[in-house]
């Protein structure tokens, strides 16, 4: 006879009471959670290594343990100590948000766990994912030949990118392929053309202008001086939003430039390109619809919690070239061009279901209501730097483009490396407040200080309290 189990903690197969018990407890912390975010710090770090230090096991636990002890070491210890990036005053490197109707389709897909990486495992679940895409490509304006797939994030959405391009535009042996980027492009440019196996010297860094702009002039000289030495130039990225001042390449004069000299056109808008929902958005980021291939963050621009970014391209055939391998033992592949199978065109097989957390929300609130969200960031940055130019000594580095103003504090006398450890150091007390976090970065070998709006929960009261929080920290350094 098999014996029943006796083990305490919760049995693999919970009853239903069980299994309620279980999600109204995790329910009841997240209403709470969310509902607190308001008072919450938009940053809490203290104690955090001491935390994690007491949190650090060696075993697995071999017996489980009660739910509300572990939901509390989750919502007392593990989650306050963090970067708040749920939280309206979480203007730092590039917020998020966290939509929970995201969460609520994260929950569901877990549960039901339905197969998408062959169409035919779960056909109408995979149709919903290739709305979502389709979307996305009509938002860009793509050609009907377009298509994409939904990624981790926009560091992988580059890398399959770059892979694409180089499988249509090089030989096997690819070795003297060149790739182009601005010096202000993210470093997951750079880190996808050494995965897909460049050498790192093979992606070129051009120079920009004073609003961050990639100078197309250099680039042209540089393609031409490649070409000349033997080096094969294949892809130019543009970059629709850059990570530190949120600065738009000219695009239309990117893409007649990949035109005419035979260059892959990549588009980096992971920060940017939700910011097509709105007219503003739409004109500084025309000539997306010539790319190539585009990278766009729903975890960024439309707000959903990490993990889900989205590589579109505009012939779908590039990205089935890159990634098609075939095998016995998988479920007919479609032949249809109408029916998808995501393991064609990406690299995962076994993948989370990412769709329906882009999807569900979508659905639930309308795209209204994001566009609506995406013009009040565009107006929330712009106010923010109109205010920080009337403050006495306040520098503003790059007006906004979109939704990134970069500042920093001036003072007679003082030399460059004594106006950097000012600027860290007002950085600090306006941190320390923690109504509001921002980060720095540098440009141009100078720290400056960086306010990006793009959290759905950013209003004009948080930046009202960023500006106070600014004024004080500069009256105390
Ligand atoms: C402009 C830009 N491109 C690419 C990335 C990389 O995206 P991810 O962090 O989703 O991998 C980021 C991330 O902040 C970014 O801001």
């Amino acid at each position: 006879m098999i014996p029943a189990p006796t083990q305490p903690g919760l049995p693999l197969e919970p009853s239903t009471d069980e299994l309620r018990d279980l999600l109204e407890a995790a329910t009841a912390r997240v209403l709470h959670h969310v509902q607190s975010l308001p008072e919450q710090a938009a940053a809490q770090m203290e104690g955090g290594a001491e935390i994690a230090r007491t949190l650090a096991e060696m075993g697995p636990p071999e017996r489980g343990a009660a739910a509300d002890e572990l939901l509390d070491l989750l919502f007392q210890k593990a989650v306050p100590r963090s970067f708040n990036a749920a939280s309206p005053g979480y203007l730092a490197y590039i917020p998020g948000g966290g939509l929970v109707a995201s969460a609520v389709a994260d929950l569901i897909a877990g549960a039901t766990n339905r197969f998408t990486g062959v169409w035919q495992a779960a056909p109408a679940l995979v149709q919903l994912e290739t709305n979502v895409v389709r979307w996305f490509t009509s938002l860009a304006e793509l050609p009907p030949e377009s298509g994409g797939i939904l990624t981790s994030g926009g560091s992988l959405a580059t890398f399959s990118a770059i892979v694409a391009a180089r499988r249509d535009r090089l030989p096997d042996a690819f070795l003297s392929g060149v790739l182009y980027a601005s010096d202000q492009a993210h470093h997951a440019v750079k880190k996808a053309a050494i995965l897909a196996g460049f050498p790192p010297e093979n992606v070129r860094e051009i120079p920009t202008d004073e609003r961050f702009r990639i100078r197309t002039d250099l680039l042209e000289t540089q393609v031409v001086a490649d070409r000349a030495a033997g080096r094969t130039p294949f892809l130019v990225c543009g970059n629709a939003g850059t990570t530190n001042t949120g600065a738009v390449d000219d695009l239309l004069l990117l893409a007649e430039l990949a035109q005419r000299e035979r260059l892959w056109f990549h588009v980096d808008a992971a920060y940017g390109g939700f910011f097509l929902l709105t007219q503003q958005g739409k004109a500084l980021l025309k000539g997306i619809e010539r790319a190539d291939s585009i990278v766009l963050d729903p975890h960024k621009g439309l707000f959903l919690p990490y993990g889900t970014g989205a590589l579109l391209v505009r012939d779908l055939g590039t990205l089935r070239q890159a990634h098609s391998v075939r095998a016995s033992y998988l479920p007919p592949i479609q032949e249809d061009a109408e029916f998808i199978d995501f393991c064609e065109i990406s690299p995962e097989l076994s993948r989370a279901y990412r769709g329906l957390r882009v999807w569900l929300p979508l659905k639930l609130h309308g795209l209204a209501r994001f566009r609506e969200s995406l013009q009040e960031k565009l107006d929330l940055a712009r106010h923010a730097a109109a205010k920080l130019r009337e403050m006495p000594n306040v520098e503003i580095v790059a007006e906004p483009q979109l939704s990134v103003a970069a500042f920093r504090l001036v003072r007679p006398g003082l030399d460059s490396a004594s106006l950097d450890r000012l600027n860290r150091s007002l950085l600090e007390r306006i941190n320390g407040k923690k109504r509001v976090h921002l980060s720095g970065t540098v440009l141009r070998g100078t720290f400056v200080l960086r306010i990006c709006v793009l959290s759905f929960r950013t209003h004009l009261e948080r930046i009202e309290m960023a500006l106070e929080d600014i004024r004080a920290a500069i009256s105390e350094v």
